[in-house]
């Protein structure tokens, strides 16, 4: 971004001065090309660890490294000009203390230059939070479904029903008190949603959470049609690319089997053309 442009790039402070105003837009995105479509449209494009599942084929977001987290972090920021790129921290890259969460965080945010990190975990990633936050280090909390923690979870489910909602408004308070810009509910029973968006005095960025959310966010890939292997509830689909991709790639298949493509306006003449003419 040179000094003159006219574009200005949102920050986590102006993430949490959204609280209550017009919803906050979020998309994932891992490469260049989609963040610049997400940057031309949403406040953040967030980087998630959903792309070990969606771009690497991955059974779940656990086998997720933090080189690849820098990898896309570093494609997706190249892409943002306003949009707030913000990197997700891998699975067991900051659990196991508040120096491996700064350390790791720090790499993140230097290596790729995004200004924002996300980790999973309400009450017990609080001392973490706090510890980054009073360091430099800008962090959006995730709590509700915490996909990294599937085994322990027990699948991917609603977290808040009943007798768990106490502990999800436990951890949602928190990760604000310990200073988290904001909150990402996954898969959290709307009531408990809207709630929480009520009392917290920061950002809640919902997906599976109702529309009473501060913001949404969804798996890129997800809404585009592109990822089909899983298809959750709370997914609207706002296109096909998938299926558009499929016919696209049969009708490639078809020509070149039937030599019908390269076509002779996709070839070179064995002649140089005349000066000035294309080919
Ligand atoms: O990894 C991811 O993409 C996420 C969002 C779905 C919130 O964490």
């Amino acid at each position: 971004m040179s000094a003159s442009s006219p574009v200005r790039p949102v920050l986590p402070a102006d993430i949490k001065a959204r609280k209550g105003g017009i919803p906050i837009v979020c998309l994932t995105a891992y490469t260049t090309p989609v963040a610049r479509i997400v940057d031309a449209h949403c406040d953040i494009a967030l980087v998630g660890d959903s792309v070990g599942m969606v771009l690497h084929g991955l059974p779940s977001t656990l086998g997720v490294t933090l080189e690849m987290m820098i990898l896309h972090g570093r494609a997706v920021v190249r892409g943002c000009r306003k949009a707030m790129p913000v990197i997700d921290m891998p699975f067991g890259s900051y659990e196991e203390s508040p120096a491996q969460a700064y350390r790791n965080a720090a790499r993140l945010m230097a290596e790729t230059g995004a200004p924002a990190v996300k980790l999973e975990g309400g009450r017990h990633m609080a001392e973490t939070i706090a510890f980054l936050t009073a360091r430099g280090v800008p962090v959006m909390a995730h709590v509700g479904l915490t996909p990294q923690a599937v085994n322990t979870l027990g699948g991917y489910k609603v977290v808040g029903r009943d007798a768990e909602a106490a502990g999800v408004i436990a951890d949602a308070e928190a990760v604000e008190a310990a200073g988290a810009f904001s909150v990402v509910l996954e898969k959290v029973p709307e009531g408990l949603a809207a709630r929480i968006s009520q009392q917290l005095a920061i950002p809640t960025i919902g997906i599976g959470a109702g529309v009473r959310c501060d913001g949404q966010v969804l798996v890129v890939d997800d809404m585009l049609g592109l990822f089909t292997e899983f298809r959750p509830k709370f997914v609207k689909r706002y296109g096909e690319l998938g299926r558009a991709a499929d016919e696209a790639i049969a009708a490639y298949a078809a020509e070149v089997r039937a030599r019908a493509f390269p076509a002779p306006e996709h070839g070179f003449a064995d002649t140089a053309p005349a000066k000035g003419a294309r080919g």
